[in-house]
């Protein structure tokens, strides 16, 4: 069997789903060039039914992409799949995802059908898929917990009416890593035209066990992982990409000698943009990519690895991207090696941006004594890709620890000026009692964290907020030299994103 392993990504359709996740289109092209850089062989891009943004991003992905090929999820309905098939018809490697199901559980309570029902439309619209794209992925939810033999008959219908690639769900999590290998050795051994079609698993992490899952398949003959990057996705998550990349990586010959196409050196820049447009802090202690993973405060440690590294280190920061952050520009530099800079990390930007950009590193490079690699990818990404219906002018604060802190800001909505004060408990309370006042949103705060994106006393903070209205939950992030200033930008740019998303589902 070829020892070639597809690592397919599913971030923008499975990851969003993260409670309180909502990227835009500029955030999910961005995540998708970083992906195409990092190797990834198909994209799920999202699920262009669910909504006009959604549509438009997928694509605006398909055109973007250059390497990998895009995938959009669809369920067995004519609409779903026209749908999925106009978003992706440009990419240049297409492939439509077609959702069925398969444990009676989900026939009988979700779809409402028998199981001779679930195979009549598994054939009518695989079929229907294959008459428009040539690479068609067949799923069928809640594999795991469905009949063997059942799955079996639903997966052959799939690959008799055209499916190239046929995809085993774990879709709650419920697996576990013998009876997995089992099951898709089961499946690869019994399937039609087997020589023809890709397996491929899809694992969720209820019970901590997405990797080992996704891995064990692959022990029972899946060449396609279905990931995450950071392992984001609904409920506890899925299979994080970065760690089954470097399982295999490092101990391929345990899962039978096998290999990934992943530019491992660009998991560490694909893993902080993700984190860093959805809004999320990574546990310090997450394998691979959290920040911990390459610290060690055991003093007995610390004079083992002077000695040799190997002692008590398996991978070297710098194999999965990590590198020092070099001081790369001062407040001398001119705009040709600061655009040099940006493109060597990775960033595409036009004339235009490249401008505006270039003012905010002038001011931060005024401020701070030594501009780093860290500082610039700040100032690229703290610009809010959503449309900004309110834009902050200014905002005052006054502020100590024997008065109340009272703060005025004003806002600029069109030509509209609005300005507000307020008082509260300490400077960012007041601030975002008079952001609410200014602009008419009463959003509940439900997180609010703050910490330093760069190192030294004058480093940037980032502020991240995640806040709730009637029609769901957004974040919002800001980024300053001036903690209140963050805060205040975090607190604007998820109302901005509140009213963005909740539009773009009105018009779908
Ligand atoms: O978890 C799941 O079952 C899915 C399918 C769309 C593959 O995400
Ligand atoms: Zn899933």
């Amino acid at each position: 069997m070829d020892s070639y392993v597809r690592i397919f990504d599913t971030t923008l359709r499975d990851g969003e789903q993260m409670p309180g996740v909502n990227l835009n289109t500029e955030e999910k092209v961005q995540i998708a060039r970083q992906l195409d850089k990092l190797g990834v062989d198909v994209i799920e891009a999202g699920f262009p039914i669910a909504s006009q943004g959604d549509f438009e991003a997928v694509c605006a992905v398909s055109r973007s992409v250059e390497r990998a090929g895009v995938c959009a999820l669809a369920r067995m309905t004519q609409k779903d799949i026209d749908r999925a098939w106009e978003a992706i018809r440009h990419a240049r490697k297409p492939r439509l995802h077609v959702l069925g199901a398969a444990s009676d559980l989900h026939l009988t309570y979700k779809l409402h059908i028998t199981r001779e029902q679930a195979l009549e439309m598994t054939q009518k619209w695989v079929a229907y898929a294959a008459s428009l794209c040539p690479d068609v992925e067949f799923s069928p939810e809640d594999a795991t917990r469905s009949d063997r033999e059942y799955l079996l008959r639903v997966f052959n219908t799939a690959i008799d009416a055209g499916a190239t690639t046929i995809n085993i769900p774990d879709t709650v999590g419920y697996t576990a890593p013998s009876e997995f290998e089992s099951l898709v050795r089961y499946i690869a051994q019994n399937i039609h035209n087997r020589e023809k079609v890709t397996i491929s698993v899809h694992c969720h992490d209820d019970l901590g066990l997405a990797v080992a899952n996704s891995l064990s398949g692959v022990m029972g003959g899946a060449r396609q992982v279905e990931c995450t990057v950071n392992g984001f996705g609904e409920r506890t998550g899925n299979a994080a990409l970065e760690e089954i990349v470097m399982a295999v990586k490092m101990r391929g010959e345990c899962f039978g000698g096998v290999r990934t196409g992943i530019d491992t050196t660009a998991i560490a820049r694909a893993s902080a943009l993700t984190a860093q447009l959805c809004g999320v802090k990574l546990q310090p202690n997450k394998a691979i990519v959290g920040e911990n993973a390459f610290r060690h405060q055991s003093g007995i440690h610390q004079h083992a690895m002077l000695q040799n590294p190997l002692t008590y280190q398996i991978l070297r920061p710098e194999d999965v991207g990590f590198r020092e952050s070099a001081l790369v520009l001062g407040k001398l530099s001119g705009k040709h090696a600061f655009a040099e800079r940006l493109r060597e990390l990775g960033y595409i930007v036009s004339e235009e941006k490249l401008a505006e950009y270039f003012t905010q590193f002038k001011a931060l490079a005024d401020k701070k004594k030594e501009v780093t690699d860290s500082d610039l990818e700040a100032i690229v990404r703290q610009k809010s890709t959503m449309p900004e219906v309110f834009e902050l002018e200014y905002f005052h604060v006054i502020s100590g620890n024997t008065l109340l802190s009272t703060a005025t800001v004003r806002l600029r909505r069109d030509d509209q000026v609005l300005e507000e004060a307020a008082c509260g408990d300490g400077p960012v309370a007041a601030t975002f009692l008079a952001i609410e006042r200014a602009t008419g949103m009463a959003l509940k705060l439900r997180r609010y964290s703050i910490h330093a994106l760069t190192g030294g006393e004058d480093s940037l903070g980032e502020a991240v907020v995640r806040m709730e209205g009637a029609r769901g939950l957004v974040m919002g992030s800001g980024v300053s030299t001036d903690v209140v200033e963050a805060s205040a930008r975090a607190y604007l740019s998820a109302i901005n994103r509140y009213l963005y998303t909740f539009a773009q589902e009105d018009q779908a």
